[in-house]
C-alpha cells in the first residue's frame, strides 16, 4: 500500500492525515497518509527512507523545510528560489520537491473571490519569515505590480526584498499608513493572534477600503486580524483554505488522483479546528 506522510518537529497538531485521508476515502484509493514525527537529527535518514519500499512521499513541516531542501536529489526552480520545500515525492528513483505554500494561498483567496486578479495589484505582506518568501515567489508569479513587506525586524524585511528585487520593498514602519492607501492586499504572515486574541496594530483607517485582508493563521479560523478586518468592512479570506489548497499537488503525485477541495473538506477540517464551527 502506499504511504505518504507530514514530518515537523512536533507534529501532533498536523491536519494535514485528516485532509489527505478524506481524499483517499472519496476516491476510493488503498493509500495510506501518516503523521511522524522526526527530530532535526533523524531528518536525512527519513527522507533516505523514501527512496525505496511503500512510502512515495512526504509533507515536510516546522523546522525541516529549510533543511530538507540539500536531502533531495531534484528540487524545482520554486524551492530554488524560496530555499524552502513543503512536498518531497519519488519519481524514477529520484526524489523531487516542490512548495505548495504559494499556490495554496492563490488558490485560496481565488476560491473566496472568484473575480480577484493580481495582476498590476499592491499587496501588503506582515512578517518575513518562510511563508512571506514563498508568498512573494507566487504573488510576483501573479503579476503583482508591488509588494511591500512590514516586519517586526526591518533587517529581515530587507534581506527578502534585495532577494526578490525592485518589485519588492522592506517598509518602514512610519511609511506604513501611506502604503497602506494603495494597498490591494493586506496579508498576515506572522504568528501574532495563533491561539490568542491578540492581533497586530495597525492604522486600519488608512487602509485602501477595496482592499482584501487575507491571514495564513487558521487557529482559530477567524483571527483577531481578521475579525478587525471584517469590522473595518473589508472582504477577508480566512487561512485554512490555503492549508487544503497547498496539500493538492501532494496528493496528486503520490496518488495519481487531482483532488479538489470542496465545502465538506473545508467543515471537516474546521470543525476539527472548532467543534462549533458552522459553514
Ligand atoms: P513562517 O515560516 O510561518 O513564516 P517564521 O519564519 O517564524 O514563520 O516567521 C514569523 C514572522 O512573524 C517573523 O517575521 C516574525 O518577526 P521577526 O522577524 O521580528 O521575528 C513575525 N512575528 C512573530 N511574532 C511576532 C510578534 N509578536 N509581533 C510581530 N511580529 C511577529
Amino acid at each position: 500500500m502506499k504511504t505518504a506522510s507530514v514530518i515537523g518537529w512536533p507534529i501532533s497538531h498536523s491536519r494535514s492525515p485528516l485532509i489527505h485521508s478524506y481524499w483517499l476515502r472519496q476516491h476510493a484509493i488503498e493509500g495510506l497518509y501518516e503523521k511522524c514525527a522526526v527530530e532535526p537529527e533523524n531528518l536525512s535518514d527519513f527522507i533516505h527512507s523514501l527512496r525505496t519500499g511503500t512510502r512515495v512521499g512526504t509533507n515536510v513541516t516546522i523546522p525541516h523545510k529549510e533543511t530538507a531542501v540539500s536531502f533531495v536529489d531534484v528540487p524545482d526552480d520554486r524551492v530554488r528560489r524560496i530555499g524552502s520545500l513543503n512536498t518531497i515525492w519519488r519519481e524514477n528513483n529520484k526524489l523531487f520537491a516542490t512548495s505548495t505554500d504559494g499556490a495554496g494561498f492563490v488558490a485560496n483567496v481565488l476560491q473566496h473571490i472568484p473575480a480577484f486578479s493580481f495582476e498590476g495589484k499592491i499587496a501588503t505582506i506582515l512578517g518575513a519569515g518562510g511563508s512571506t518568501r514563498a508568498l512573494v515567489d507566487e504573488l510576483l508569479r501573479c503579476d503583482v505590480k508591488h509588494i511591500h513587506i512590514q516586519n517586526r525586524t526591518h533587517a529581515k524585511a530587507e534581506h527578502i526584498a534585495q532577494h526578490f528585487g525592485p518589485q519588492v520593498t522592506a517598509q518602514h514602519h512610519d511609511h506604513l499608513a501611506a502604503s497602506l492607501e494603495l494597498t490591494d492586499i493586506l496579508i498576515n504572515t506572522t504568528a501574532v493572534g495563533m491561539n490568542s486574541e491578540n492581533s497586530i496594530p495597525l492604522p486600519w483607517q488608512h487602509l485602501n477600503p477595496s482592499a482584501i485582508v487575507a491571514d495564513i493563521v487558521y487557529t482559530p479560523l477567524i483571527t483577531p486580524f481578521l475579525q478587525t478586518a471584517k469590522a473595518h468592512h473589508h472582504a477577508i479570506i480566512p487561512g485554512l483554505g490555503m492549508l487544503l489548497h497547498q496539500a493538492v499537488i501532494g496528493f496528486e503525485k503520490w496518488f495519481g488522483v487531482k483532488p479538489i477541495v470542496t465545502q465538506e473538506l473545508y467543515s471537516l477540517v474546521a470543525r476539527d479546528i472548532d467543534p462549533d464551527y458552522q459553514p
